[in-house]
């Protein structure tokens, strides 16, 4: 399927970002979060960047987690660099080729070598040359922007940024559009919460899931090719999309298999396309089951403790080691929490996330929903099968 447009809220943002709305402060940097595979990128790069563009804007587009091994501030800083290639025009190119090292444009002295390094001054000069070049306010739009705070370079682009929009904005005109998204509200808090983070003082928006327009729209397709299915119950449509959590993509999926000839199925494809959905759930959690179940003891308890804390969790103080040794029955010091800790972080796929200053958080939100539904049920913390070995600390 061809996605969806989201135009009214590419519209809605655009708006934002370029100081229009009434209310809000987008013009100095929006930060949009929504779990996985809810559709952020697909909204960012389908929808909002050539919203952006329509408005005349230069749009720079970089993914942190496009290539997870490189350094998030050399990404970001290739990203301008990529789009400032074209707007450098003849003079810098033969300059650079000439050897020239120094190049003046735009009223600025360019080192032409530097471009895309990761040097936080450079960055803030690359953007100005970008914008004054092109005569046109510029969009950055990082996806996954929590992942800049794992590297110390990374923050050193975040912070760049920050003094880039500072010197480029002034009151009633954006030169330069700040966008970030993150599929962890938790982790994108720490770009703006407390007094040091670059974004000091930004407010975080939920990005909204697709909605009853999606939900109608794939009714619509359904009704066109298959008139004998009309009409299609939406409710319960609507219903399976809140069980895949929203997830266009395991939806689309599941109904392609129910609608599908060889399903063989004897009533309606909507109840099988619900059960599907808590199908997929009842896996998902499964899953998280026996990834907790294979962790030793100290590293169950490390990982309770973070659930159950969330933005609060302090790896190390007398109430956490207090925890992890009631949960252990053993003692836990603070070397022995953060071995635990380092393993849970090294694990494939990982389980913990860490900030260069030492923060940490659970890679996968989705966990939280999972803590949460079974200690509302008394069913935590998971036990094992009979038959099956508890393992032990080292
Ligand atoms: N507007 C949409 N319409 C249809 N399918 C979509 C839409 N947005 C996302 N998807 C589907 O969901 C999948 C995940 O979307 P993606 O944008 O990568 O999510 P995220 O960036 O939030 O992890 C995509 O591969 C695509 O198949
Ligand atoms: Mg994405």
């Amino acid at each position: 399927m061809i996605a969806f447009p989201r135009t009214a809220l590419a519209t809605e943002l655009v708006a934002a970002l370029q100081g229009k709305a009434l209310l809000g402060d987008a013009h100095n940097g929006l930060f949009l979060t929504a779990p996985r595979r809810t559709g952020k990128s697909t909204f960012l790069l389908g929808d909002l960047r050539p919203a952006l563009q329509a408005e005349g804007v230069i749009v720079v587009y970089v993914d942190l987690w496009a290539d997870t091994r490189r350094d998030p501030g050399g990404l970001i800083a290739e990203a301008i660099a990529r789009a400032l290639e074209p707007q450098l025009g003849v003079v810098a190119r033969t300059a650079r080729k000439a050897g020239l090292d120094k190049v003046k444009l735009g009223g600025l002295e360019v080192d032409t070598s530097k471009i895309g390094k990761i040097d936080g001054l450079t960055l803030v000069d690359a953007l100005r040359l970008l914008h004054e070049n092109a005569g046109k306010p510029v969009a950055l739009i990082i996806d996954e922007a929590q992942h800049a705070l794992t590297s110390e370079a990374g923050e050193a682009a975040m912070t760049a940024l920050k003094s880039a929009r500072d010197q480029l904005n002034q009151p009633g005109v954006v030169n330069l559009m700040l966008v970030m998204s993150g599929s962890d509200r938790d982790k994108l808090l720490r770009l703006v919460n407390t007094a040091g983070a670059p974004f000091y003082g930004s407010q975080i928006q939920r990005m909204p899931p697709l909605g009853p327009d999606f939900i109608a729209h794939v009714a619509g397709l359904i009704e066109a090719q298959r008139p004998e299915l009309r009409p299609v119950d939406q409710a319960l449509l609507q219903q399976a999309f809140e069980v895949f959590g929203h997830r266009p993509q395991f939806f689309m999926a599941a109904l392609g298999q129910v609608l599908s000839p060889l399903a063989a199925l004897s009533g309606r494809f909507e109840p099988a396309l619900l059960e599907a959905a808590q199908h997929q759930q009842a896996e998902d959690e499964a899953q998280m089951e026996s990834d907790y179940l294979g962790l030793k003891p100290t590293e169950q308890a490390v990982l309770w403790r973070m659930l159950e804390q969330g933005p609060r969790f302090r790896p190390y103080d007398a109430e956490a080691l207090r925890f992890y040794r009631e949960k252990t029955a053993h003692p836990v010091n603070t070397a022995q929490a953060q071995r635990a800790l380092e393993a849970l972080r090294q694990r494939m796929p990982a389980l913990v996330w860490k900030s260069a200053r030492g923060e940490y958080a659970l890679e996968d939100a989705a966990m939280h929903r999972w803590f949460e539904k079974r200690s509302e049920a008394g069913q935590w913390p998971p036990t094992p099968p009979q038959g099956m070995l508890a393992l032990e600390d080292d």
